[in-house]
């Protein structure tokens, strides 16, 4: 008895989880525009916050975009070269995506993420 009573605990807890999670992605391609590609491309690897994940930055190298250091030290040259080209365990976009849309995806998407400190 107590076995089913820690199951549906659990259980609750899972559904509450993945619905919280579901909701925030939703709010992604609600923002519009070039978001709707992050959304569709890149958010199952870098994740609706950018930081790539504890596991896919331990396991892939994934930049976490939330790190002032990280977006301190990038160009956007390099970023889109990356994208376009693929860099690691990253596919390329050029070809796939447009242009426009890769140097958007950086410019726009990539770039939200850098949130310097205020002194
Ligand atoms: C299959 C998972 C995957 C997808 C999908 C993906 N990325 Fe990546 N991305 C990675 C990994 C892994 C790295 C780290 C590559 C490395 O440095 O080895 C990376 C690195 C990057 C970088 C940093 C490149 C650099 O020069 O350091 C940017 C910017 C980036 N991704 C943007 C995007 C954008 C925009 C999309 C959607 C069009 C996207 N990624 C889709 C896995 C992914």
């Amino acid at each position: 008895m107590k076995k089913i009573v820690s199951f549906s605990i659990i259980f609750v807890f899972c559904v509450l989880l993945s619905y919280g999670c579901n909701s925030k992605q939703q709010a992604l391609s609600e923002r519009g525009g070039i978001w709707a590609v992050y959304d569709r491309e890149c958010r199952k690897c870098h994740k609706v916050n950018g930081n790539g994940s504890i596991v896919g930055r331990l396991i892939y190298k994934m930049p976490n975009f939330t790190n002032t250091k990280w977006q301190d030290n990038v160009s956007d040259s390099r970023l889109i070269i990356s994208v376009a080209n693929g860099k690691g365990k990253m596919p390329g976009y050029k070809g796939k995506l447009k242009d426009e849309e890769i140097v958007d995806l950086v410019k726009t998407c990539v770039r939200s993420y850098y949130q310097p400190q205020e002194q």
